[in-house]
């Protein structure tokens, strides 16, 4: 995300704005003082290579409530701030930021490992994320060849399959489960059976990826110490558990990551500055190597339509949702 705040901040100075940075997102709109501070061109020097975001990320209860909506755009209208970029995932910029949407000119730009949201083709942080994940397996594998282990490999995304997925096509793994298309009933006898001919075929190892979402068709979720269980008992094979965890959250972001947060930035600004008082917010999106603005909420709501669509086990309609950003 730093590619991004270091884009918007420095397109905004070259188009003559005055730029502020808010530390800590909704929680330091809210709070205001400090948390809200003018920012020249050179603050933002050296951060493009870092993880994460220098300019902080929190979890805001108190954005939800009026109270805090209200009090947030009082300390942007205080330094007469009209025009705000924000970076995050679906819910940062959910329908109840409404209420700032009215009072200003407001753009997003989607910041999440996850690859989650409807209408872009990438999110910031997905490719850097995939990258850990590859070199995680690629590490792992060396015991597993070295001692005929078999992998069992659990990564992030909430409700979507996105990196286990392409986790999965990326290291030649034997079989993936993703919540967005949940395996038919007997799907245990058909992976022992494809992890016994692949060994069979002279495999020293399989690798199983499991994303932290997945379901059965019940909806039941489907851990991989399951997995790993069926792996044991059923094949005897001597199976292993990773939790990759927040690994796939740090270190350093791909070069793909900084040009794309570097191309939403620069975009998100000058959309900014379009803008008029009749323009919906936009969501930044990258849509076939080029970047479009597409309406925020519309978006959003898709974004979450996804959820509900696996929650009500439609799982036709959350590959539909989700086939929209990732096609065959
Ligand atoms: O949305 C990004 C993500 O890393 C998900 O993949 C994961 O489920 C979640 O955030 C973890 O959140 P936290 O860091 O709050 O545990």
């Amino acid at each position: 995300m730093n590619a991004a705040v270091r884009a918007v901040v420095r397109m905004g100075i070259h188009c003559g704005s005055d730029v502020y940075v808010i530390q800590e997102g909704y929680q330091g709109l809210i709070e205001g003082g400090d948390k809200i501070h003018r920012t020249k061109w050179f603050d933002v020097s050296g951060i493009i290579e870092l993880g994460g975001t220098v300019i902080g990320s929190a979890r805001c209860m108190g954005f939800k409530e009026r109270e805090g909506r209200r009090t947030a755009c009082l300390n942007l209208i205080k330094r007469s701030i009209t025009h705000l970029c924000v970076i995050g995932g679906d819910g940062s910029l959910t329908v109840e930021q409404k209420a700032l949407y009215k009072k200003l000119h407001i753009v997003g730009i989607v910041g999440s490992i996850d690859n989650d949201f409807c209408g872009t083709d990438m999110t910031i942080g997905a490719d850097s994320a995939l990258h850990r994940i590859v070199d995680c397996v690629d590490s792992i594998a060396t015991t597993a060849h070295s001692h005929q282990r078999t992998f069992v490999l659990e990564v992030m995304g909430r409700n979507c399959g996105y990196l286990a997925l392409c986790a999965a096509l990326s290291c030649c793994a034997d079989w993936v489960l993703i919540p967005e298309s949940p395996p038919e009933e007997g799907w245990e006898d058909q992976m022992c059976e494809r992890l016994n001919r692949a060994r069979e075929y002279g495999s020293r190892l399989n690798t199983i990826i499991v994303a932290e979402g997945a379901i059965d068709r019940n909806g039941n979720p489907i851990s991989a110490d399951y997995v790993k269980k069926i792996c044991t008992e059923r094949l005897n094979q001597d199976t292993r558990v990773t939790v990759l965890g927040h690994i796939q959250r740090g270190g350093r972001p791909s070069a793909f990551d900084r040009i794309l947060g570097t191309r939403m930035g620069c975009e998100a600004v000058l959309a900014l500055l379009d803008s008029t008082d009749e323009t919906e917010a936009a969501v930044i999106a990258l849509k076939g190597n080029q970047m479009v603005r597409i309406p925020m909420m519309e978006a959003v709501a898709e974004t979450q339509e996804v959820g509900k669509a696996i929650a009500a086990k439609n799982f036709d309609r959350a590959i539909e949702l989700r086939g929209r950003t990732f096609r065959r």
